[in-house]
């Protein structure tokens, strides 16, 4: 362990030889600008010493520190001059207000911009629509200049700078971000920064055997050090292919390849590739851009004997983009895609790393009290792991692009009486409707035969019964699943942070199986529910018996709802004890607010009784906010099939 106790005089020092070389390389521009330079500066000194701190532990042992510090702070005023001046302006803005993000107000959705509108340009036509939903967080799926067939949905990045040319261009990102902006709309894109694709133009000179190029990846002549990692790392995408290395027949040498073997892992320990991607995030930062969502953050950092996930350095590498960018473009906020184990994905949350964090516990938690009809896992697990440090949040989403896994802890399972791994092997039964009297359609993904692990493709719907109840043209059924649905939205929007809609689920969309006709991508089930069928129902709106009709105002509905609830910003979530092992029930409280939300989870009316009730604090009549009923106090609380209670003393709140 190094100590850091002369880190800040070292920093200071670097600091005070760097800057002044920086001020004569950029002289002209900056004497245009003293004030806002001076702004700039006041940040640097703030952070400097954190940035410092981590490029040392990260590459301060490689003879060429000094130089690489250097060529840093360059980096660094350079992205900033080149900063549009509205920008510089919405960063001033955040920074007198940098919790934003945590407001009730603020609810999010994320779609395929060629699946949902073709291209960028048709996108503005939509604004209306997502101004209707009330979204002010737009998220949209990779974009960028990718190997044409098999790119991983957007995930094998050719280019940072050139949109894929059937979607648009650079320019057009920046005037729709633009114009988002103007409507409160913030704009959300990946950075996919564990690997490019192997067409990048860094690939590609790696592949001409530029040694400085191939550095930028992990590369071997032979199988010795392959053969090393390989035995402690885990297969994502078994079905497709074994091992993590991938020959490349150009250079004579393996390849590092996570994923897909046409995504190579980029190599963090060589500075020029912490540079150089740092340049690309600025670079996205100043098209707009205001949140990324940092892509497979888990495996950004190798070490022999381990499993390369989560290493130290992931987050150190996280923390100096973090400080980075709160001296360039402060407004930028980072959501960590951690799709690991509970305790790990907590590690990525803080202020100075990931503000958001998607909530991987929480989606599969609640798939699976669907399933089961009980609450316990779900209760204990959020009772335990729900906390955030303070300043950040969980984003919350019931589906997205990618498939489900099973996340839960296993010792959680065990102290509750459930044999995790069967426990699982029964959830996947369920949602791939094997296990008798499963109302999912799910279709499996990745089936590992070495390990017999698989997990889960499928739209929100589907899923949740309606494709199965509407097969069988069951109305009753049809009800239970918009029930189920309903409930699972009811959670998402009101436990505390981001939700986070897939567009098409707003429309209660299902499954497509048309990419089973698709030869690239016959083989990744997730596209089961990426469809671009969806997007007929959106003209429907007027039938308001049709089920479109009714889960978009639903949805609507619980939006508007959350936005006029200052309990249900981020801060106090309280899981309650409901008596029930089918209610799930928590607090969402701020000032004087208080809201006892009561989730019930089984088909059969349950009861939650007012002894519990009143030890919940509810000691005076309530009302439900979701249909206005009463609850008078020392009454019993009674749900029905999936119902969702919010019960407030608030009155003057009504739908
Ligand atoms: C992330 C994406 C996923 C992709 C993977 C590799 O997990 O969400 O869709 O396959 O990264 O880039």
């Amino acid at each position: 362990m190094v100590e850091y106790d002369w880190g800040p005089e070292q920093a200071r020092k670097s600091l005070n030889r760097i800057l002044p070389e920086v001020e004569k390389t950029f002289a002209i521009r900056l004497q245009q600008a003293p004030y806002e330079w001076h702004k700039f500066k006041n940040r640097l000194h703030r952070e400097w010493e954190h940035l410092f701190i981590y490029l040392h532990q990260l590459y301060g042992w490689q003879y060429d520190f000094f130089y690489t510090l250097e060529r840093i702070l360059n980096t660094l005023v350079q992205y900033w001059l080149e900063r549009p001046a509205e920008l510089k302006l919405l960063d001033e803005k955040r920074e007198a207000d940098p919790y934003w993000f945590l407001s009730e107000k603020v609810v999010g959705g994320v779609l395929y911009v060629d699946l949902f509108s073709d291209n960028l340009a048709k996108l503005d036509d939509h604004i209306s629509y997502f101004k209707k939903l009330g979204l002010n967080y737009l998220h949209l799926m990779p974009l960028f200049a990718v190997p044409k067939g098999d790119n991983d949905g957007g995930y094998a990045v050719s280019d940072y700078r050139a949109i894929n040319p059937d979607i648009g261009t650079i320019e057009e990102l920046s005037k729709l971000a633009a114009e988002l902006r103007d409507e409160g709309i913030s704009l959300v894109l990946d950075f996919v920064f564990n690997h490019t694709s192997d067409e990048h133009i860094w690939s590609q000179k790696a592949k001409s055997g530029d040694p400085d190029f191939m550095a930028y990846y992990y590369t071997y002549p032979d199988r010795e050090l392959p053969d090393q990692f390989q035995k402690y790392l885990r297969d994502i995408f078994p079905t497709v292919r074994k091992g993590s290395f991938t020959w490349c027949e150009e250079m004579k040498r393996w390849v590092w390849t996570t994923f897909n073997s046409f995504q190579w892992d980029l190599n963090y320990s060589n500075s020029e590739v912490f540079r150089a991607m740092a340049e690309e995030m600025f670079f996205l930062a100043n098209q707009g851009v205001e949140v990324l969502r940092l892509d497979a953050v888990a495996f950004i950092w190798k070490r022999l004997g381990t499993n390369c996930e989560n290493q130290p350095e992931a987050h150190t590498i996280i923390r100096a983009f973090n400080a980075m960018t709160k001296i360039v473009a402060p407004c930028l906020l980072f959501k960590s895609e951690a799709i690991v184990h509970p305790d790990e994905v907590i590690q990525y949350i803080h202020p100075d790393e990931c503000q958001l964090s998607y909530n991987p516990l929480l989606m599969a938690l609640l798939w699976e009290a669907l399933a089961t009809r009980e609450v316990k896992l779900l209760e204990y697990s959020m009772r335990n792991r729900y906390r955030t440090p303070a300043g950040c949040t969980w984003v919350n989403f019931i589906r997205c692009h990618d498939d489900i896994g099973w996340t839960f802890d296993d010792q959680d399972a065990r102290n509750l009486g459930i044999d995790p791994v069967g426990h699982r092997k029964f959830l996947n039964k369920f949602y791939t409707g094997e296990y008798p009297g499963s109302f999912a359609k799910g279709v499996p993904f990745q089936f590992n035969a070495d390990t017999g692990d698989v997990r889960i493709s499928g739209t929100f719907s589907s899923l949740a019964g309606l494709e199965d109840a509407i097969e069988k043209q069951d109305s009753e059924l049809i009800e239970r699943a918009v029930r189920r649905i309903n409930l699972l939205r009811s959670i998402q929007v009101s436990i505390g942070g981001i939700p986070l809609l897939y567009i098409g689920d707003e429309w209660g969309m299902l499954n497509d199986y048309t990419y089973l006709t698709d030869p690239t991508i016959v083989n990744d089930s997730r596209w089961v529910h990426r469809s671009r069928k969806r997007w007929e129902a959106r003209e429907d709106l007027t039938d308001q018996d049709a089920l479109e009709w009714r889960f978009f105002h639903e949805m609507v509905k619980l939006f508007n709802l959350r936005k006029k609830l200052p309990a249900l910003q981020n801060g106090g979530m309280e899981v309650i004890h409901t008596g029930n092992p089918h209610l799930f029930g928590y607090i969402r409280a701020f000032n004087d607010q208080k809201i006892l939300i009561v989730n019930s989870f089984a088909e059969e009316p349950q009861k939650m009784d007012a002894t519990h009730l009143n030890a919940c604090g509810v000691k005076k009549d309530v009302i439900n906010l979701m249909n206005n009923e009463v609850l008078s106090s020392g009454s019993d609380l009674v749900l029905n099939d999936h119902q969702s209670v919010w019960l407030s003393t608030v009155w003057d709140i009504s739908l």
